[in-house]
């Protein structure tokens, strides 16, 4: 009896009497289950997608926590070059919900968590929150998990240690998602730098093919010219006014191209915005007038100075009064604003043209197409689709921007940015205010 009595304390590692051996041997069988479940739920953990979202990692997280830990909400924190992002996953009742709060710090992951206790405080007032640091290979911590849980109920040993350890694997499974978003960027900037080769090497050709062409081609045009004045009255009068036309509209693209490719010379001065649009008005107003259009000037007073090419300058205002113009085409009262103006961006002055037109507008999803080169709705005798392409190259060649804003049927808004000088630059330091006529 004795050596029975020994043998079942061996096997069992319970020590008891029979009275209490089989409540004893339902809790053991009870924690065995809990640390089966435990370490299914970390081999989950390992297994956490490297190209999911960080919403969805969290989530995932939540969910497989949510199985042997007892908590409200999780998130997940990773700190990366100096902004702390946290990926919040709230319980809504029936599913998870993420949000994400972003912050620019100051200072490693491990004294953060202090001050992001404090922080979440405001978004989940009366919850308590315990977090865990998220340690690399390299044991640099690089975010931590945080559970959030409504009663302040002390963590026992057992649940603290449970999860730590959980930490240091999902550490390991969010390491690798970095590490993984790492490379794809590195091949990204690559394929981009590809790109820009390629483009490169098509501008330069393009360059050169522009300007083999520019002199047969000015010889032609000026031979067109007196052919037609000699032909006036003959039956291939329209023939050569023809010939002559097409001969324009390739020196336009010949121009174009050279724009886009940027081999033309450019003088840099400092320029005043009204005087650019007087010139241009000057150039082509009479156009615009001729087409029934009204064009209103709200400049700002004193006149915008910056510093750039005024030829160019001059092509990009040319280039969107026509396109206004075009857009304006069998419109009733159809009307042109162009207005400068000052703004403040990302804590840099621009100085500011608009163009603005009351015409057929642009569908939202065409918004960014209409800068590609070649990109046009117009007839083929009318357009080129390089206009606004060569436009915001010129603009960015100055440090500045092109963007457009519109409403189909409705209005387009046109605007140029571009980096205003600085007071000691310009002549005029007063302050500018809108002259409206
Ligand atoms: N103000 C505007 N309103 C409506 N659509 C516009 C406007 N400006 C440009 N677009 C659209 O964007 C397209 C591209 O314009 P872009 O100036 O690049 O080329 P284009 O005017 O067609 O030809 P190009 O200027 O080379 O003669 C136009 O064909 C037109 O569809
Ligand atoms: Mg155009």
């Amino acid at each position: 009896m004795q050596n029975k009595q020994e043998l079942l304390e061996k096997l069992t590692g319970i020590q008891s009497s029979r009275k209490s051996y089989y409540s004893e041997l339902i809790y053991l069988v009870e924690e065995m289950k809990k640390k089966n479940k435990q370490l299914a739920v970390i081999n989950q953990l390992t297994q956490i997608q490297i190209n999911a979202t960080w919403p969805q990692t969290s989530i995932y997280i939540a969910t497989q926590l949510s199985q042997i830990l007892l908590f409200e909400h999780f998130a997940l924190t990773i700190v990366k070059g100096g902004i702390l992002s946290s990926y919040l996953a709230k319980w809504t009742g029936d599913s998870w919900q993420c949000h994400t709060l972003t912050k620019s710090v100051l200072g490693e992951a491990p004294l953060l968590i202090e001050q992001y206790h404090l922080d979440l405080q405001e978004v989940l007032p009366e919850h308590h929150a315990t977090s865990v640091p998220l340690r690399s290979q390299l044991n640099e911590t690089f975010g931590f998990l945080t559970l959030f849980r409504r009663e302040a109920r002390q963590s026992d040993r057992d649940e603290t240690d449970l999860f730590q350890l959980i930490a240091s694997h999902v550490g390991v499974a969010v390491e690798n998602s970095l590490l993984f978003q790492d490379v794809n960027e590195k091949i990204k900037i690559e394929a981009q730098l590809i790109q820009s080769a390629k483009m490169a090497a098509i501008g330069e050709m393009a360059a050169g093919i522009a300007h083999e062409l520019n002199s047969p081609l000015t010889a032609i045009l000026g031979n067109a010219q007196l052919l037609m004045r000699e032909m006036t009255d003959t039956p291939a009068a329209p023939l050569m006014k023809d010939i002559y036309q097409c001969g324009v509209r390739c020196k336009k693209i010949i121009q174009n191209l050279l724009t886009f490719s940027r081999q033309e010379e450019y003088l840099f001065a400092t320029i005043s915005i009204d005087e650019v649009v007087e010139d241009v008005l000057g150039l082509i107003g009479y156009q615009l007038s001729v087409s029934g259009l009204t064009v209103k000037r709200e400049m700002a007073h004193p006149p915008l100075l910056f510093h750039g090419s005024r030829h160019q300058i001059e092509q990009i205002v040319i280039n969107l009064l026509l396109n206004a113009r075009d857009a304006l085409a069998d419109k009733e009262d159809p009307q042109i604003t162009i207005r400068s103006f000052q703004l403040e961006e990302e804590g840099r002055l621009y100085i500011g043209l608009s163009v603005h037109d009351n015409g057929s507008g642009i569908a939202p999803e065409l918004l960014q197409q209409i800068f590609q080169p070649f990109y046009s709705t117009k007839e083929q005798t009318k357009g080129t689709g390089l206009g606004l392409s060569v436009s915001l190259g010129i603009a960015q060649a100055h440090g500045g921007k092109l963007f457009a804003e519109s409403e189909e049927g409705c209005y387009s808004l046109f605007t140029l940015l571009l980096p205003q000088l600085a007071e000691e630059e310009s002549e005029h330091g007063e302050e500018t205010d809108i002259d409206r006529g």
